[in-house]
């Protein structure tokens, strides 16, 4: 009987050791959120007021003179970032990896490639980061390893090994037949068949990028561990590769073929079956779990086809991507007020926004909407857009001085192996991630050996060192309206009110916060527009701006509303004066 009851005691303590633990753990759980911190009243976090940067390191610069960007050569240029108005550098992947996709194919998570450098490198770019409060970013490829990663070679090597299950394995439907119909987006099937095991494996980019398996928890164990191992070292956030691709169908059914071909010769496909799975959404929010752990973002290279799709990974309670990047942006791909206006209005809709004009996949946006007379004052255009409208716009390196695409020549200066394929329709992509342009010395001051892509001639006119002498080179107008940017309340975190939605050729709008206004009006046009603001529908009363900023060289202290004059393809911003 006594035994019984201190057995029933014991129970009773342990029940309650177990309802406090659980008590604990929830009082705990939103406590790690709530690391979170906000920058302002509007509980804005500070990825919302940040400028972030995207360095190709391959590209940026080069301190040990071998022809390729390093880590040590990105130590150096934290002053020139700092100064332009960056506030946290997102790095595409430099961890070990035999290069085959320049990085996306990583053969160890935990590392720094020794072309770039040395993990001490990385901690004392870190700290030299830190030093001037610019963030770290790093690329975080979770789609596929490279075929060199121990998890792949220990997963290839027998059908019983314990890593088997990584990575996505299948019999042929028969001899010499694949699994299914899917095709790598890189060109040819998507499975690979691989002669020790007699299966195939499933990689949605290269052959040499097998696709994880994210249905085994040891997958996702491992890779979120891999975000905390860098987060214990201070990087502030990642940029998630191909998350649309983290999921198959497990029965593999076959996708819809359409018509046509694509510029690998292969037929065009809807990828109903490999891409935008709804299981993708569960990974995002648990790795958004560990994220808040350390008050870090999440970017998210997210190929969307439309708003809604788009809306959806920022998560039904904002619990998964801070910051999906809105492509859709990018595919405005002509000066079109209409269609710029619709899309700004889309994305406002749908969350946070994320604007990039172009990078390392995307011909750069200098030849995009460029029309090869005005690319210079359109390029401040652009600028103009994406950096005053609400959200959080991510620069391309190079963007800022107007570089241009340097398309390969020839076939067999090809680099990209999507260029070799895909010639002459598709020339790859080494066009936009040709070498940073310093100033007019030879290779363009990037390193002292030929690099290993070439500079376009441009490099003589548009370089650092020269537009910094001038006071009209884009460089200055970037480094103008990012300064602009983070001083003034209405443009980092105002509301953006679209005007005048008629007009065809000049976009317009306020930013707005609490009793401040700024207009922006942006000419994109190749002739000069008269412009009228009547605001009273605004509750604005006021009919004159104090000019911010202007590319115009009719640059007036103030404007009246109801009569702006704005030249070609020029820029006005400017205060309301209530
Ligand atoms: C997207 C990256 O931006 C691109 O450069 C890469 O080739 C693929 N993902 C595969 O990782």
């Amino acid at each position: 009987m006594r035994n019984r009851i201190r057995r029933h005691k014991t129970f009773l303590k342990s029940s309650l050791l177990y309802f406090l633990t659980i008590l604990l753990g929830t009082m705990v759980l939103p406590k790690a959120k709530a690391q979170v911190k906000p920058v302002d009243a509007e509980g804005h976090e500070w990825w919302q007021h940040a400028v972030f940067y995207e360095i190709y390191p391959r590209s940026f610069a080069d301190s040990n003179n071998d022809g390729v960007g390093d880590l040590n050569g990105i130590a150096s240029k934290l002053d020139y970032l700092k100064k332009l108005g960056v506030d946290a550098i997102w790095i595409t992947p430099c961890y070990p990896s035999p290069q085959v996709d320049f990085g996306y194919d990583v053969s160890d998570y935990e590392n720094i490639d020794p072309m770039y450098g040395t993990l001490a490198d990385f901690e004392r770019l870190a700290s030299e980061a830190h030093k001037r409060n610019i963030r770290i970013i790093m690329d975080f490829v979770m789609n596929h390893t490279s075929d060199q990663h121990p998890w792949f070679k220990e997963s290839r090597s027998s059908r019983d090994n314990p890593k088997r299950d990584w990575y996505i394995w299948r019999d042929g439907k028969g001899p010499g037949q694949p699994p299914n119909n899917w095709e790598s987006t890189f060109g040819g099937s998507a499975w690979q068949f691989d002669p020790t095991t007699g299966q195939y494996y499933y990689h949605y980019f290269y052959k040499q990028q097998p696709d994880l398996n994210w249905r085994n928890p040891d997958v996702e164990k491992a890779m979120f561990d891999v975000t905390r191992w860098w987060y214990q070292r201070g990087v502030a956030g990642f940029r998630l590769d191909a998350v649309d691709t983290l999921f198959e169908d497990p029965d593999l059914h076959n996708n819809p073929i359409l018509p046509g071909k694509n510029q690998y010769g292969d037929p065009n496909m809807a990828n109903v079956y490999n891409t935008k799975l709804p299981e993708l959404h569960g990974v995002l929010q648990r790795l958004r779990k560990v994220a808040d752990e350390y008050d870090a973002v999440l970017i998210g290279e997210t190929w969307t086809k439309n708003i809604a799709e788009l809306k959806q990974y920022y998560g039904e309670d904002n619990n998964e991507l801070q910051m999906p990047m809105d492509f859709l942006f990018t595919k405005v791909d002509k000066l079109s007020p209409d269609e710029f206006r619709k899309q700004i209005a889309g994305v406002n809709a749908a969350g946070w926004p994320v604007y990039v004009l172009s990078n390392h996949d995307i011909v750069r946006a200098y030849v995009r909407y460029g029309d090869g007379v005005h690319n210079d004052a359109i390029a401040k255009v652009m600028a103009g857009l994406y950096l005053t409208l609400r959200g959080t716009p991510i620069m391309y390196y190079g963007e800022e001085i107007g570089m241009t695409n340097n398309d390969p020549k020839r076939r067999q200066d090809v680099k990209d192996p999507i260029g070799k394929l895909g010639w002459p329709k598709d020339k790859g992509r080494d066009g936009e991630r040709t070498p940073m342009q310093w100033n007019t010395s030879e290779n363009a001051g990037f390193s002292e050996t030929k690099p290993w892509l070439p500079v376009p001639a441009s490099y003589k006119t548009h370089n650092v060192e020269t537009e910094l002498k001038n006071p009209d080179s884009i460089l200055n107008f970037y480094k103008r309206v990012l300064a602009l940017r983070h001083d003034d309340a209405a443009l980092r975190d105002g509301d953006y009110v679209a005007l005048n939605k008629n007009d065809h050729n000049v976009l317009s709008y306020l930013r707005r916060y609490k009793d401040e206004a700024v207009l922006v009006a942006l000419n994109m046009s190749s002739s000069a527009q008269q412009v009228s603001f009547d605001l009273r529908a605004q509750g604005i009363k006021a009919d004159m701006a104090s000019t911010l900023l202007t590319t115009m060289k009719t640059n007036q202290e103030k404007a009246a509303l109801r009569s702006i004059t704005l030249e070609p393809f020029s820029v006005y911003i400017g205060k309301i004066e209530e």
